[in-house]
């Protein structure tokens, strides 16, 4: 048997970037979550994945909405990060968004966001593997670096040369 807390640390060793995922909520607002269960899936077609836990308010929304936006997270954003990462609504207050030509919510800045409608949904345990096909790319077509998360912390990708 694997020990939980054991499990916990060791994927906490596995370096990823940071997600913000918007969804509507229904009420003209915005929800989602923080996410770095994202994955690149597909060429063609253009699939992405991310991992979305049951419990959160997020799933639901998501069930209904059946498209949402991945944005790729700069250096300058933790504390985008960190306010999808809190539970309950107003998530997107103080952070600029609108709503895209298909209704979907596209965060004013990032490096990268992706509009996907959902493909396919499979369960994964106590997560929900969400399948989107990507519609639309946005880039910044900034150099600034990703934020990352590594063993818990969200920091800054220090570049090489720096
Ligand atoms: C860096 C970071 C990465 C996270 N990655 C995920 C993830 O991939 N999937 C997930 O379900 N939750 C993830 N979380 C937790 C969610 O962001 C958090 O539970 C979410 O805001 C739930 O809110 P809701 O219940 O209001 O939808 C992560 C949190 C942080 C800080």
């Amino acid at each position: 048997m694997v020990d939980i807390a054991q499990f916990r640390e060791a994927m906490g060793h596995f370096a990823s970037g940071v997600t913000v995922v918007t969804v509507s909520d229904g009420e003209g607002g915005v929800g989602g979550l923080t996410a770095n269960a994202f994955s690149s899936l597909s060429l063609e077609p253009p699939l992405v994945l991310i991992c979305v836990d049951n419990l959160s308010k997020a799933r639901e929304y998501l069930d209904r909405e059946q498209a949402f936006t991945v944005h790729f997270l700069g250096d300058h954003q933790e504390e985008v990060a960190l306010a999808f990462a809190r539970r309950g609504p107003d998530k997107a207050d103080g952070v600029d968004w609108n709503l895209s030509a298909r209704g979907t919510p596209v965060l004013a800045d990032y490096l990268v966001a992706l509009e996907c409608q959902m493909e396919n949904a499979m369960e994964g345990g106590d997560h929900m593997i969400i399948v989107g096909r990507v519609l639309d790319i946005r880039t910044a077509g900034t150099e600034r670096p990703p934020l990352t998360y590594y063993r818990g912390q969200i920091n800054a990708l220090v570049p090489k040369d720096s």
